[in-house]
């Protein structure tokens, strides 16, 4: 059953954006965030595919959110199984796995985290332990790795960025897009935590205006500063005001640093090159994809028609139109100041410098 709650955006108590709750028989339990800023919901997944269909609906969404709920979502397929059909349980968490690998293209964090439990499941196969138990512990890890991963990259982040900094930021790669505190706003909440007094633009990031809706919010929650504008507004700010570095998240980094991220980061690239500001990609070791060289490789997701004619069934545009709607856009190497992953920091970014990162 699902849960309403009133958020409160002046604290920090907000539940997790994605949170196991019991042991193997328990239930995955997400944050709905197609209602925020404006209703907390809670939403219980006991099966395959009410998580299916809280990806693809972005209920729960952000790159490394996605892997993390997909992880969950092989374990409920454990469900209502007995342990006398093994080979039976092992099927259930492969078709399942397979099944998730479908809800989304775009964020390799997905398929990192599926691959991962494709291993668990081989292992039992092999006459390795208890299937069940062993898909929760390597879904809790991929989780708890994911937390250590972010708080790293705030760390390594952080030493960017100045005192008294402005910054812009593009879409939500924050706690709600991760197991908490974030890529791009873990650079910004670590440098709070560490005294620096910072403020922000916030990309509104359409059509579905996660920087609005789940940036702000959660700026907002931490008492950080924070400006809202247009997509279309930020080269003019950038003109007119003084931006520090535009910090992003990314959906899938190639082996030569290209960054697929949500779609208007390129364009926001290109400006903060004109205008000479700063540019960094944060993102953990799971976003990147070593077997593509290429951005343009990056498969890109195309959404539906209605989200761009339809906001939120806010009916904007003539009946009838033609429109393209691309998720995701890919920012090139040549763009990007550096990247930020839990490992330290990649400047200049080149494959060579990939390469010796994660040597
Ligand atoms: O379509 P979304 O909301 O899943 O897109 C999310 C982004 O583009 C994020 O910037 C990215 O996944 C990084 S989240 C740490």
């Amino acid at each position: 059953m699902n849960q309403p709650t009133t958020p409160n955006p002046t604290t920090s108590s907000s539940p997790a954006a994605v949170q196991w709750i019991g042991e193997s028989d328990g239930y995955l339990q997400l944050i709905d965030q197609t209602l925020l800023p404006g209703e907390l919901r809670l939403i219980k997944c006991h099966n395959v595919e009410t998580v299916w269909e809280a990806i693809k609906t972005l209920r729960v969404r952000g790159a490394p959110a996605i892997g993390i709920a997909a992880a969950y979502g092989v374990v409920l397929s454990q469900h209502g199984k007995t342990a006398a059909h093994s080979t039976s349980l092992a099927e259930a968490a492969t078709s399942a796995a397979k099944y998730l690998a479908t809800s989304r293209p775009t964020a390799v964090n997905l398929f990192w985290a599926l691959d991962r439990m494709d291993h668990v499941i081989n292992a039992s196969r092999a006459g390795g332990s208890e299937l069940g138990q062993a898909l929760l512990a390597e879904a809790r890890a991929i989780h708890e790795e994911d937390r250590a991963m972010c708080h790293a990259i705030g760390r390594h982040g952080a030493e960017l960025i100045p005192d008294g900094a402005t910054l812009m930021t593009h879409c939500n790669a924050g706690g709600l897009a991760t197991a908490e505190y974030g890529t791009a706003l873990s650079v910004m909440f670590t440098c709070q935590d560490q005294g620096k007094s910072i403020q922000v633009y916030a990309d509104e990031t359409r059509p579905l205006w996660q920087g609005a809706r789940l940036t702000a919010w959660e700026l907002q929650q931490r008492n950080i500063p924070t400006t809202i504008i247009c997509d279309s507004m930020s080269a003019h700010v950038m003109q007119t005001r003084k931006i520090d570095a535009v910090i992003v998240g990314a959906d899938r980094i190639t082996s030569r640093g290209d960054a697929a991220n949500k779609i208007g980061t390129y364009g926001l690239a290109v400006s903060a090159k004109f205008h000479g500001v700063p540019f960094y990609v944060a993102a953990p070791s799971s976003t990147f994809d070593m077997t593509l060289s290429d951005g343009a490789e990056i498969p890109i997701e195309q959404r539906d028609h209605q989200e761009v004619i339809a906001p939120y069934g806010q009916k904007l545009a003539p009946s009838g139109i033609d429109v393209y709607n691309p998720a995701f856009d890919v920012t090139p190497a040549e763009l990007i100041t550096a990247l930020i992953t839990e490992r330290g920091v990649v400047q200049p970014v080149t494959a060579e410098a990939i390469a010796k990162h994660f040597a």
